[in-house]
């Protein structure tokens, strides 16, 4: 039998699907996690794991160098890879926003001369900028974006907030929701037709771990 290969992204994600993965009785290699290997294997090598940076993942999946993959929805759909999403995972739930000064609230975007927004997102911002119907310019940063409005580099900004931790304690507040993002599976088109039984009984069990997670926090919220 095949091993089939799933891309993760290194760090919280990671740990999440491995987490759901040891609970439906997949098992791994000592220090599989805790070292630097990229590359590891279950100990019934049904399941192979590559670790590649977040924004990566889709374009290991899209290529057919991993089969299967896990990543956030805000980095897929900035991407726009061409991939099966047969399954969101439940967890890694985020919202990408439009946020800026308090100053900025209330006031009508459309009117504000030469808006410039910062983002780590500058496809999913230039669609929602133009969806809205205003002009702006797009200035990419590849991380603390919160800074940008402080510093003069630009009015507003579009990037995640999990907490709202951060947006506070630089003095920012949501003005707007782009998008809802959770960890979704993901599947290459072609590994989908050539493995269509196991990737469909993957599917199954995650699915069956994402039901009976959903029913556990559902509980917890009921107490
Ligand atoms: C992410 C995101 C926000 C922050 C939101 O940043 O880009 O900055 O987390 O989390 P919060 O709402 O819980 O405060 P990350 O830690 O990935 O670093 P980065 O800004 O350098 O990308």
């Amino acid at each position: 039998m095949d091993t089939l290969t799933i891309a993760l992204p290194k760090g919280r994600l990671q740990d999440q699907v491995m987490d759901m993965l040891t609970w439906l009785g997949y098992q791994f290699p000592l220090g599989a996690l805790a070292g630097r290997k990229l590359i590891f294997n279950d100990q019934s090598d049904t399941l192979r794991f590559i670790l590649a940076k977040p924004v990566d993942v889709p374009t290991y999946v899209e290529y057919g160098a991993s089969d299967l993959g896990v990543v956030g929805l805000d980095v897929l759909r900035e991407g726009k890879r061409d991939l099966l999403e047969p399954l969101r995972l439940g967890f890694g739930r985020c919202r990408l926003v439009l946020a800026g000064p308090p100053e900025v609230q209330g006031r009508n975007l459309r009117l504000m001369p030469h808006l410039r927004v910062a983002t780590k997102y500058p496809n999913l911002t230039l669609d929602y900028f133009n969806q809205q119907g205003i002009s702006a310019e797009i200035i990419p940063l590849s991380g603390s974006v919160e800074l940008a409005p402080g510093v003069g580099l630009a009015e507003v900004l579009v990037d995640l907030v999990e907490t709202g931790i951060t947006l506070r304690d630089n003095g920012l507040v949501e003005l707007d929701t782009l998008l809802e993002s959770e960890a979704v599976l993901v599947v290459n088109r072609a590994s989908h037709k050539l493995h269509l039984e196991r990737i469909q009984a993957l599917v199954n069990q995650l699915s069956s771990a994402v039901a009976q997670r959903n029913a556990g926090e559902q509980a917890d919220d009921n107490t």
